[in-house]
């Protein structure tokens, strides 16, 4: 049986009246990269302080290994949480090896191990600063040197892409890959839907409190309708309107996209686009992650 990761087990949590959570429930398997969406006020922030135990879960439990998670375990989470955590008139490099230390590293591998950080995200120039006088995304590359400080077994990332600019966003993206290839289970939350596509081996989409889907991108593109993409420059408008079980996403200059349900016979569009003279192109499309997102994320679900 493959080694169990970090689950997220029938997870609740109200505060008062509001519902924040309601049985939420996903894994993050060991070297897998897990995005973490949805509408803001889903819970992403909620559900990421109940794993690190920052936040106390009204019911379930969240394990890691198979066993749930206590405090020795609990030091082996890198932590990046949303409200960020810096000391802000601390230096950058006596900040990284007081945290370090925390984690219960010895002063030397604690110097060794900020210094290394410090070298990788690209922060030399500004370890003898203080962290208030950074600009945000500097902060924010110390702060995901905080959460690697101790070489940790598990990484949770609230929103870390937020505020890179796209070289740190590369630099980010590397750190991350290379955890997950050395085996770490990593969850991070994220608006960036093209860069969850790009990089998760799964993500999870949280609306309202629960996981409304979850799955690899190919396999909840796999779910959704695809869309028909036809060029057909003759095509007077609304010449696909009235074809069963299809209706027309957009139509401009001969190109119209049509949603088709996986049981329309694409041929029979085709046939009536060549009814009205030459067809330049045909293709399906699978949506994007940012339209499964807006299929299954309804405007209500923003709190
Ligand atoms: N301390 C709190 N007191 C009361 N309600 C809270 C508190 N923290 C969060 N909530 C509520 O819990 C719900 C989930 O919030 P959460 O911060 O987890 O969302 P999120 O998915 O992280 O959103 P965002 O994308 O904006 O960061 C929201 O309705 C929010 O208003
Ligand atoms: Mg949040």
């Amino acid at each position: 049986m493959p080694q169990a990761g970090l689950e997220i087990d029938n997870v609740s949590k109200r505060y008062g009246d509001v519902v924040a959570l309601s049985d939420m429930t996903f894994e993050v398997r060991p070297g897998e990269l897990f995005g973490f969406v949805g509408s803001n006020g889903a819970g992403k922030t909620t559900t990421m302080r109940i794993a690190l135990g920052v936040l106390a879960a009204d019911s379930g439990e969240v394990r890691w290994a198979g066993e749930p998670i206590t405090l020795s375990t609990r030091r082996r989470f890198g932590y990046m949480p949303e409200e960020r955590g810096l000391y802000p008139k601390m230096k950058v490099l006596d900040q990284l090896v007081y945290l370090a230390r925390l984690h219960g590293l010895s002063v030397n591998e604690a110097h060794r191990s900020a210094e290394d950080w410090i070298a990788r995200l690209g922060l030399k120039a500004r370890r003898e600063d203080e962290v208030q006088k950074l600009s945000l995304g500097n902060q924010q590359r110390v702060q995901l040197a905080a959460a690697l400080i101790h070489d940790p077994s598990v990484l949770v990332l609230d929103e870390p892409f937020s505020g890179l600019d796209p070289v740190a966003v590369d630099v980010m993206s590397q750190v991350l890959k290379e955890k997950t290839a050395a085996g770490i289970p990593v969850v991070f939350s994220s608006h960036q839907l093209d860069l969850v596509q790009r990089l998760c081996d799964r993500v999870g989409i949280v609306d309202k409190g629960r996981m409304v889907a979850c799955g690899t991108v190919d396999e909840l593109r796999a779910g959704a309708p695809a869309d028909l993409i036809v060029h057909a420059p003759q095509a007077p408008p609304g010449w696909a309107a009235g074809i069963p079980g299809v209706s027309v996403v957009s139509e401009e200059d001969g190109r119209t996209v049509l949603r088709a349900g996986d049981d329309v016979d694409d041929q029979a569009v085709l046939k009536a686009a060549l009814a009205t003279g030459p067809v330049h192109e045909f293709s399906r499309r699978r949506p994007a992650l940012t339209e499964l997102f807006r299929n299954v994320v309804t405007e209500e679900g923003v709190r």
